[in-house]
């Protein structure tokens, strides 16, 4: 009777024990580190306040690193967030491969990594973006209805990032068969290095040089090359008259869809992004599977890994509804409204 009695009490005691460690193993600090690939562009500065909000939220830490466009300090920069102890990075790929030594590194170490917007294709890994192809089609949908004939040019992304192609490749959904059938011609189609604005409005500058100023559409992949194309077609008066798209809703993009510069900034709201990579940051550091995480689809790579995904949806701010991003606190309205002319002012600015 006693011995029972002594085993019934051993037995709670043990019971007690491992509910307490389990307990304290999931309320231990959660640190997680993020690698940037670029911070200095516009759009990556929402992403991380979102995400620090989310961390904030869930009790856990944030430390950072920005790679500043460089494929070495993106490495050592992981490394270093390694060294720190981190239980969960989220990367922000300068370069898809040259990332990849750090990213096993991670992995060796049993740290997860979410994948930030541009994926890197290795098993393992988390990956966290907006539906990129539909962006493409969004942009391309746009143009095409105001252009549906005549010479058009892309302004494609970096070509290290795999964004620039999934992009390109919705363009191309929308408008290929009206380049088969001749309806569209393309006279111009370039990747641009690091996504940058100057960049794109010297590739825009030459098109325009070297088809005497035959443009007559530019499905621009982004907003801040879009500010570029813009550039260089006001300089020979074809700014307004000439169909432009873009992404990311970055301010002065929606000013320039205000204005009738721009048909299209795709919209993907990074605050929602952001929001999504904290909360699954700290699910995977808690333990947390790839493919149980909330939400997940698979998603399959252009070289055909298979990667957990959580893919969000983006929306085509456009002349006439650009009060959903007023809305939705993105922009102010005097940010989307500023100097537009009031006899040609969209409803968002009545
Ligand atoms: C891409 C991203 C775009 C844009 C670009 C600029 O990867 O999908 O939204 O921000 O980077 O760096």
């Amino acid at each position: 009777m006693k011995g029972r009695r002594l085993a019934a009490v051993v037995v709670t005691l043990l019971f007690v024990f491992t509910s307490l460690s389990l307990v304290s193993a999931q309320q231990k600090t959660i640190t997680v580190g993020v690698s940037w690939a670029n911070f200095q562009e516009e759009r990556w500065k929402i992403d991380e306040a979102a995400i620090k909000a989310a961390l904030a939220k869930a009790g856990a830490r944030y430390v950072s690193a920005d790679a500043q466009s460089s494929n070495e300090k993106q490495i050592s920069d992981v490394e270093g967030l390694i060294a720190r102890g981190v239980n969960a990075l989220i990367i922000l790929a300068w370069d898809k491969d040259a990332v990849l030594p750090a990213v096993n590194k991670a992995k060796a170490e049993k740290i997860p990594v979410i994948g930030y917007d541009r994926l890197i294709e290795t098993p393992g890994v988390f990956y966290i973006t907006f539906d990129n192809r539909e962006v493409g089609r969004m942009q391309a949908r746009e143009v095409f209805k105001v252009r549906p004939k005549g010479n058009y040019v892309f302004i494609k992304g970096s070509s290290t990032d795999p964004n620039a192609d999934f992009v390109h490749g919705g363009q191309l959904d929308i408008l290929g068969a009206a380049i088969k059938k001749g309806d569209i011609k393309v006279v111009g189609e370039q990747y641009t290095d690091g996504w940058r604005p100057e960049v794109a409005q010297k590739n825009m500058e030459q098109i325009l040089t070297r088809t005497n100023n035959k443009v007559d559409a530019v499905v621009s992949s982004n907003d801040g090359m879009a500010g570029g194309v813009i550039a260089a077609l006001a300089a020979v008066g074809l700014a307004g008259k000439v169909p432009v798209s873009g992404q990311d809703g970055d301010i002065v993009a929606l000013n320039h869809v205000a204005k009738g510069n721009q048909t299209v900034s795709v919209w993907k709201d990074a605050r929602d992004l952001g929001r999504a990579a904290g909360e699954v940051a700290v699910a995977l550091a808690r333990g947390t599977a790839l493919n149980k995480v909330k939400g997940a689809v698979k998603f399959k790579g252009p070289r055909g890994v298979t990667m957990d995904s959580i893919l969000l949806k983006p929306v085509p701010i456009v002349f006439g509804n650009l009060d959903l991003v007023i809305k939705a606190k993105w922009a102010t309205k005097a940010q989307v409204c500023q100097g537009v002319n009031p006899a040609k002012a969209p409803p968002a600015c009545k």
